[in-house]
């Protein structure tokens, strides 16, 4: 088929169409973009323009099948297995410890570390925190690790299951973790079942409050490299979300190269092993924005 075109106007409809739904800001400059990821897709229905498209995904009866590949063609799912160390190294010397001893006092029952990979693309990050804390001795001991990974892109969570991986997925893991907790398969490299079973996975779009408000209790979230792609309001609205899913003083982590400066004053910047991570505060003491040191 033809490459097609793509309108201003119609550009802009999916543009707005893409923001309503998932949150996703599409820049003016992305028009090859979404022409490049959608040609696929009219060829697969069988449409000859954008216009029709727009039409198809908004009112056709198979159009919230559709919106599923929408999402699965527009998003960004650059990952890899220990992302980022610097984070990953405050997760297991500060972040950790933290919340295990801060739910080991003996009037505690809670014995369940709960960890959220939000935008967990094909699977590295979550199974590095399973590993990160399988690591820890967990989960032993009477504690229970509950590691719910999600993301919006149906195609990406297949991946994420399936769980076999290249080297490209694994160009920053250590020797160390890929024999620990790697089988090396005629495929790829296999992460381990007891790594596996560590972790769920669920579609969860993050700007669908109907869907965030199911969450409730996580101790850490991770939602790093996701609302890069986000406007500011947008972002607001899924950190007003993870406000509500985290337990008192539960602790969210963005990306290396993103903040929430100006977003959000529920959450405080806190140093952990010279990265900023965000804790939740209590609602009755919202208040400025400085950056303490973490004391554990
Ligand atoms: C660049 S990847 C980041 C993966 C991983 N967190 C990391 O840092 O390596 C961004 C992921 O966010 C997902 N995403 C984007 N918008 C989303 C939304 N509204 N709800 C849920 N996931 C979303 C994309 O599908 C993609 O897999």
């Amino acid at each position: 088929m033809e490459k097609q075109r793509m309108s201003r106007e119609s550009f802009i409809q999916l543009r707005d169409f893409i923001y309503e739904k998932c949150g996703i800001y599409l820049q003016e400059n992305k028009t090859y973009f979404l022409e490049d990821r959608l040609q696929r897709r009219l060829e697969a229905i069988n449409l000859s323009g954008y216009d029709e498209y727009i039409y198809f995904v908004r009112y056709d009866p198979k159009g919230a099948d559709e919106l599923r590949e929408l999402f699965n063609s527009v998003t960004t799912n650059e990952t890899s297995f220990f992302r980022d160390s610097g984070q990953l190294e405050a997760f297991r010397t500060g972040i950790l410890p933290g919340v295990l001893e801060k739910k080991r006092g003996p009037d505690r029952v809670d014995r369940t570390i709960r960890v959220w990979s939000a935008g967990c693309s094909t699977g590295e990050e979550p199974y590095t925190l399973a590993m990160i804390m399988a690591e820890a001795g967990l989960p032993l001991n009477g504690w229970k690790v509950d590691i719910l990974a999600s993301d919006i892109s149906e195609q990406v969570l297949g991946s994420a299951k399936r769980a076999v991986y290249g080297q490209y997925a694994l160009r920053n893991t250590g020797e160390n973790h890929l024999k620990r907790y790697f089988v090396n398969g005629g495929g790829g490299y296999g992460v381990r079942p007891e790594i596996r079973d560590m972790v769920r996975f669920a579609n969860i779009n993050l700007s669908d409050s109907a869907q965030m408000k199911f969450i409730r209790g996580m101790d850490v979230i991770f939602c790093r490299n996701v609302l890069i792609y986000f406007d500011d309001n947008a972002k607001r609205k899924v950190v007003g979300h993870f406000y509500d899913s985290l337990a008192e003083g539960g602790f969210l982590v963005v990306g290396f190269s993103e903040s929430l400066f100006n977003l959000t004053r529920a959450f405080r910047p806190v140093d952990v092993n010279r990265c900023v991570i965000y804790q939740k505060v209590q609602a009755n003491t919202v208040g400025g924005g400085v950056c303490v040191k973490m004391s554990l």
